[in-house]
């Protein structure tokens, strides 16, 4: 059976309590036994990646945890930027260059890179956000998530045909590519439509995350 990675991206929501409310209620409900093949990875603000993280050590859960974004600076004098080697020190993963950010923030093509570059010096994986196949992907990225803009948060997912042609051109044109998830949308409902189409390693989910019950459901269903 392949591999699958189920990601939360829950962006700029959930304060720290919020967020171990989250956690807890998270764990009393999904069943960690049926799911062992599938990898899930939170992705909260930084400021809950510490508690977070010592919740899941005390409980000896099997989740991991991941960064929304990281710095394309080493650490020094670079104010307000959280490092990658700050974040290793709790997560194992760190998103970078999605849309959203590119967007409000104006993030280009040569930035992403510095911070690919960076998570992997740190033993960070890169989980690269691109929105279609002309978004250049550094070398070394083994995980890339293809999210069409007109998919996120609009409850209108891209057509299962066209994210297993995406996925399977990323693979084709990118062989250090190991992993392409789908995100943008994705619900309990239409989860399995992705995960289960032959190029696709699973999938990143925004507003569905922020919810427990509909993020266990899309676990399980996936
Ligand atoms: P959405 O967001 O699931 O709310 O569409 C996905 C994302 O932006 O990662």
């Amino acid at each position: 059976m392949k591999k699958l990675f189920i990601i939360a991206n829950w962006k700029s929501n959930k304060t720290t309590n919020e967020a171990y409310q989250w956690i807890t209620e998270f764990e009393s409900k999904i069943n960690p036994g049926n799911n062992s093949d599938k990898e899930v990875i939170i992705c909260p603000s930084f400021i809950s990646l510490p508690s977070l993280k010592a919740y899941i050590l005390q409980k000896d859960l099997p989740y991991k945890l991941g960064a929304q974004d990281i710095s394309p600076f080493t650490k020094g004098a670079h104010t307000g930027e959280v490092n990658a080697e700050q974040i290793a020190e709790t997560g194992e993963y760190a998103l970078i260059g999605h849309s959203e950010r590119r967007k409000e923030l104006g993030e280009n093509d040569f930035l992403i890179q510095d911070k690919v570059a960076r998570a992997i010096e740190a033993a960070l994986v890169p989980i690269l956000c691109v929105q279609g196949v002309d978004t250049p992907i550094p070398q070394g990225v083994p995980i890339v998530a293809y999210e069409p803009i007109f998919a996120i948060g609009t409850g209108n997912p891209d057509t299962p045909e066209d994210a297993e042609n995406v996925a399977s051109e990323i693979k084709k044109s990118n062989p250090f590519v190991e992993f392409v998830l789908y995100g943008g949308s994705v619900t309990p409902e239409d989860v399995k439509s992705f995960t289960s189409l032959p190029s696709v390693n699973g999938v990143l989910v925004g507003g569905a995350s922020l919810d427990v019950e509909k993020f266990v459901q899309i676990i399980e269903n996936a």
